[in-house]
This record gives C-alpha cells, structure tokens and sequence, in this order.
C-alpha cells in the first residue's frame, strides 16, 4: 500500500497530468483513475488521500459522485481535493467535501476541452496553452508543498447551489448528446477511440466508430482522434483539439499509476 493515493478523474489528461505532477512530489502515491469504476476503493491504509478532477456542467464528471461514496478512508487521513475549471468552479468541490470531508482545497482554471460548447482558448484569466500548462505547474507545486505539510484551509468550499441543479441537468444530456458525434473521412479506423472509451461505448463497425448511448461526456475520443476525425454537431470540425500534451491516449486507460 502507497502512503498516498490520489484519485483522478480526467477526459483531456490536465487533471491526470496535475496528479502525476503533484504525485511526483509527495513521493509513494498511486494514481487511481476515476472514468470508470475505481479499482480500488481500500483507502485506508493511505495517510494522505486526494482528489483532483475537472469541472463538468457546474458539477462533479461522470460518475465520480457516486464512486466516492464506496471510498473507504482512515478516519485520521488527511484529504484534499483540487478542482480545474474553464470559466468558474460550480458545486464540485463542495460535494467532494460533503461525502470526504476535505482538509485543503484548491482550483485552478484552465484551457476548455468541452469543445462542441467553447472553443478550448477560453480560460480565466485568457492565456496562451503554454502558459496555461506552466500556470498549472505552478500550481501543483504549490498544491504538492502544502499537501506534504498537511496545511488546512482556512474556510469550507462555497456550496454554489444553483449549479448543482445545473450538475444535474448537465449529466442527463450525455446519452442524447451522443447522438451528434460523427465521424468524418480523415478516420484511419486505428481504434484509438474504442481504447480510450472508459465505458466501452464506442465500437469499430466497418472500419467506422459507432457509438452506443453509454456516454459520460469526457470527450477523451474526440480530443485524442489522432486524425481529429471524430466530431460532436457541426462546430468542433473548425475546434482546435486540446489534450494535455504530456498525457498520451494510453495513460488514460491504464487503472492505477504508482509514482515512487
Ligand atoms: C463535458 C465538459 C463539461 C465542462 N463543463 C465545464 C463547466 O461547467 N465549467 C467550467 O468552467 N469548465 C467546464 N469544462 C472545462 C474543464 O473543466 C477543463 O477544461 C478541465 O481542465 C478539463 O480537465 P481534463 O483535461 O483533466 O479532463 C468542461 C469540460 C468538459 C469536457
């Protein structure tokens, strides 16, 4: 059992990035990977436990609220949790420290991936991606500091009421939004996007990705289209992509990452 142990959740690899980041610097964590089902849920042995997950629809992504409530965690272990948003940070956090009950928070605010929406350059305060990712950076290493020194924050997550009800909203829409995923004619069938689904809803049919209705709206098979070639409505064939440049396909389908 690791000393620490972060759970991930991420669609475009810049949460999954900061963990490994943050993890780098505690020393002995393992990452688990929260699209799907955490593998493992035994937290207990672990003295400092984490949370690091985007902003979605105002709320927590996927299924992460629903998985939290089975994490088992010492009663004595310290929890923190930090947030990325694009444009503002909704209920997340707050939930998180309504099931968890957190020690140290933190956000940051980075590039959008939610690209059918905005284009990814609209971030708070705007910046280019290359100072967005040393940002980020930044920020992990303060995270890191102040995780290995167990600081407390001063004041409790805002509650943020109406964007739970947004959260809510938000969730629902995913298996009628995949209903305008297409693909177009630049796809080489290479399955990346059947690999990175976390709930094996896409299957390669003719040498074309079809998609089923089990979607979590991570976007993880339209940021890592090596050949941008799978699209949500008409919008996103003009969108830059924007996966985290140090998180490849791979990384994201792996369950659990020990960092020494
Ligand atoms: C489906 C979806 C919904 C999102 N909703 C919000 C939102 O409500 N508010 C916000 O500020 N950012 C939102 N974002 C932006 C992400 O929180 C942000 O880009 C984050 O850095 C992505 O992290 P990741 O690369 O680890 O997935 C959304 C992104 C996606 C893909």
């Amino acid at each position: 059992m690791s000393e620490n142990i972060i759970y991930c959740y991420s669609g475009s690899g810049h949460c999954l990035d900061m963990a490994r980041n943050i993890a780098s610097r505690l020393g002995d964590t393992d990452i688990v990977l929260m699209r799907s089902f955490p593998e493992k849920t035994d937290a207990t042995e672990a003295k400092r436990v984490g949370f690091i997950f985007p902003c979605y629809g105002g709320g927590l992504p996927g299924h992460v609220e629903q998985y939290l409530k089975v994490i088992k965690i010492a009663p004595d272990a310290y929890r923190f949790a930090v947030e990325q948003f694009a444009g503002y940070m909704g209920c997340g956090l707050h939930k998180i420290d309504e099931i968890v009950g957190l020690d140290y928070w933190n956000t940051i605010s980075n590039h959008s991936t939610c690209i059918w929406l905005m284009p990814h350059s609209l971030s708070f305060p705007p910046t280019s991606k290359e100072s967005a990712q040393a940002r980020i950076d930044r920020k992990a290493m303060e995270v890191a500091a102040a995780v290995k020194a167990m600081k407390k924050s001063e004041r409790k997550p805002p509650e943020k009421a109406f964007f739970a009800l947004e959260s809510k909203a938000f969730s629902k829409m995913h298996p009628r939004r995949v209903r305008k995923f297409w693909v177009n004619d630049a796809c080489i069938a290479c399955g990346t996007c059947a690999r990175v689904c976390p709930r094996g809803n896409i299957e390669l049919r003719e040498k074309k990705p079809t998609f089923g209705t089990d979607c979590i709206g991570c976007l993880s098979c339209v940021q890592y289209c090596p050949k941008q070639a799978i699209n949500v409505g008409k919008i996103t064939e003009k969108r830059e992509r924007f996966p985290n440049k140090n998180v490849k396909a791979a990384d994201l389908t792996k369950k659990v990452i020990h960092i020494d």
